[in-house]
């Protein structure tokens, strides 16, 4: 069971858009996955057609009242389940900064679900802030995958998460996390500033940067509305086939570094 978090601390770079579209096409591969939806906005829950949940969210696990698999509901697309998020979950930062163990408190919760060996893949959907949800994910998670849009701040950000990442490593909480890559989203093929940030990228990051690059589609951006994934909203559209071979490529990647981590 590998433990992916989506993240970058910027908001509306596509962290959701990724979280949602790659469990779907993981799942559509035949991989089992998991969804936690860790951003009290609960944007990966209502993307998905479901209603967010402040009791069924990762709350009471976070807090210690509660197992994750007490809060797993399935989802309508087979192989992929998901704990809901819902605003109340936003109170946890406030419990969890107060003790001692707020860094490595998921990633407790996660070792025993790993033990239940019924999960390929656990995909985090992160908030986009530097709090406690956010370093508690990353200190959780195997590997890091990184949403960036095609913007010129965007390279800014990406040095900002590639910061934290080492200092959660340092912090010993996750000494093995994993930039597993870069993921370019709302590229725009007619503007020479989308090329120049992926060219950037790719000079800083070769290993890490994702060949697929997801492009700005109308398609992308009304599916949440709907409660669909882009696979059920446009099937065949541009958007389903870049997230369907980006998922393609991080099932590769993952084939050559060994499978999923047991
Ligand atoms: N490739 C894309 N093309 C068009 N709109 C997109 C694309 N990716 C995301 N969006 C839209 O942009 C907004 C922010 O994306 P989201 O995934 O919610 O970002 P984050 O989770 O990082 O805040 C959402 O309204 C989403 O539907
Ligand atoms: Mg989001």
């Amino acid at each position: 069971m590998n433990v992916v978090a989506i993240a970058n601390q910027k908001g509306g770079v596509g962290k959701t858009t990724t979280a949602i579209s790659l469990s779907a096409a993981l799942a559509e591969a035949g991989q089992r996955v998991l969804l936690l939806d860790l951003d009290p906005q609960a944007n990966a829950t209502s993307g998905l057609g479901i209603e967010p949940d402040s009791e069924g969210s990762m709350y009471y696990p976070l807090i210690g009242e509660a197992k994750i698999k007490d809060k797993i509901i399935p989802t309508r697309i087979e192989n992929l389940s998901i704990v809901p998020s819902g605003m109340d979950l936003a109170g946890v930062e406030i419990e969890l900064a107060r003790s001692d163990d707020h860094l490595t408190r998921l990633r407790k919760l996660l070792t025993a679900l790993k033990r239940g060996k019924q999960y390929d893949y656990v995909i985090l959907d992160t908030p986009p802030s530097l709090g406690v949800l956010m370093t508690t994910s990353l200190a959780s998670a195997d590997e890091v995958l990184i949403p960036l849009q095609c913007e010129w701040f965007g390279l800014e950000g990406l040095a900002k998460i590639v910061h934290i990442i080492e200092q959660i490593r340092e912090s010993g909480a996750a000494p093995k996390l994993k930039l597993e890559g870069i993921l370019m989203t709302m590229f725009d093929g007619r503007t020479n500033l989308s090329r120049q940030v992926v060219e950037e990228v790719s000079n800083y990051f070769p290993d890490q940067l994702y060949e697929n690059v997801i492009p700005r589609t109308i398609r992308i951006g009304e599916a949440p509305s709907h409660g669909k994934t882009i696979f059920e909203h446009d099937p065949s559209g541009i958007g389903s086939r870049s997230y369907r071979a980006a998922a393609q490529e991080f099932l590769l990647r993952h084939s050559e570094v060994g499978g999923p981590i047991a």
